[in-house]
């Protein structure tokens, strides 16, 4: 794979994969207020793929997986998601955001932000009956959520008595409830102790290895390591040059 270091090039290691990516990127610009964050980006990202976005802190890898969620919207250009155009317009749709958000999990850089029910059960059950299940498929998604993440024992607790590790997981359990086809994950082992670490570093792989499309925002080296198909890069180019990689956001 030949380096790819200007915008002319290809802009994403698949070639030209138009109208078949399940993320595709088209000019997309957005600004907080008057201040641009994400400029003309033009990406595509496949089913299955693992991605890895790097970038300096400010370059806009948290606003980027926001868009990929639909919690942003662009002033100009488009994100299409599985074909369809992801728009202020388009979520209004119940269905299709629905359906959105159940194909596509985010978990936060902060569980914090992410957690607000009195317990573990019902943060986790809170995915599940968003998307209509019945109360029986709700409870064995949560019954087998917790058990495959070792947090049964904490399912009655109020998720601000937890730890950080054991927030981290229950935020996880509520996207692996959902089942969902695409997982954001934004700097995911930020501020976690060693043996949490392993374990998500595992867990990730486990995703992967189960066909799952993950979107990594993350400095760490030996995440990028282990999971990376390929690299996004937001703005100035410092890595990997033995992997794909592509450049937005320059
Ligand atoms: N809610 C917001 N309102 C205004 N500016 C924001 C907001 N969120 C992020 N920004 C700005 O957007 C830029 C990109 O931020 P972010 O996407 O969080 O970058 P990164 O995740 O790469 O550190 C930064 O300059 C940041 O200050
Ligand atoms: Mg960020």
């Amino acid at each position: 794979m030949s380096h790819v270091h200007t915008t002319e090039a290809l802009h994403s290691p698949h070639g030209d994969a138009h109208g078949t990516s399940l993320i595709a990127f088209d000019d997309f610009c957005f600004a907080y207020d008057d201040v641009p964050v994400l400029r003309h980006i033009t990406l595509d990202i496949n089913a299955g793929d693992s991605v890895v976005l790097m970038g300096d802190n400010g370059s806009g890898k948290s606003t980027l997986l926001k868009a990929i969620c639909g919690l942003i919207f662009p002033q100009r250009g488009t994100y299409r998601f599985d074909g369809t155009e992801v728009t202020e317009r388009s979520m209004r749709d119940e269905t299709f955001s629905k359906r959105l958000h159940s194909r596509v999990g985010f978990i936060f850089q902060d569980s914090d932000a992410q957690l607000f029910c009195a317990s573990v059960e019902d943060e986790v059950a809170f995915g599940p009956r968003q998307m209509g299940l019945s109360e029986a498929e709700v409870t064995r998604r949560v019954d087998d959520t917790l058990a495959l993440l070792g947090i049964e024992p904490l399912r009655m607790r109020a998720p601000w008595t937890l730890s950080g590790g054991e927030r981290k997981r229950v935020a996880i359990a509520c996207v692996l409830s959902m089942n969902p086809d695409v997982y954001c994950f934004d700097e995911p082992l930020a501020g976690l102790d060693a043996k949490t670490r392993d374990w998500l570093l595992g867990f990730l792989k486990q995703l992967k290895a189960a066909g799952k499309t993950l979107i990594i925002a993350t400095h760490d080296q030996s995440l990028a390591d282990e999971v990376a198909d390929w690299f996004c890069y937001m703005g100035e180019y410092h890595g990997y040059d033995d992997r794909p990689h592509v450049h937005v956001n320059e």
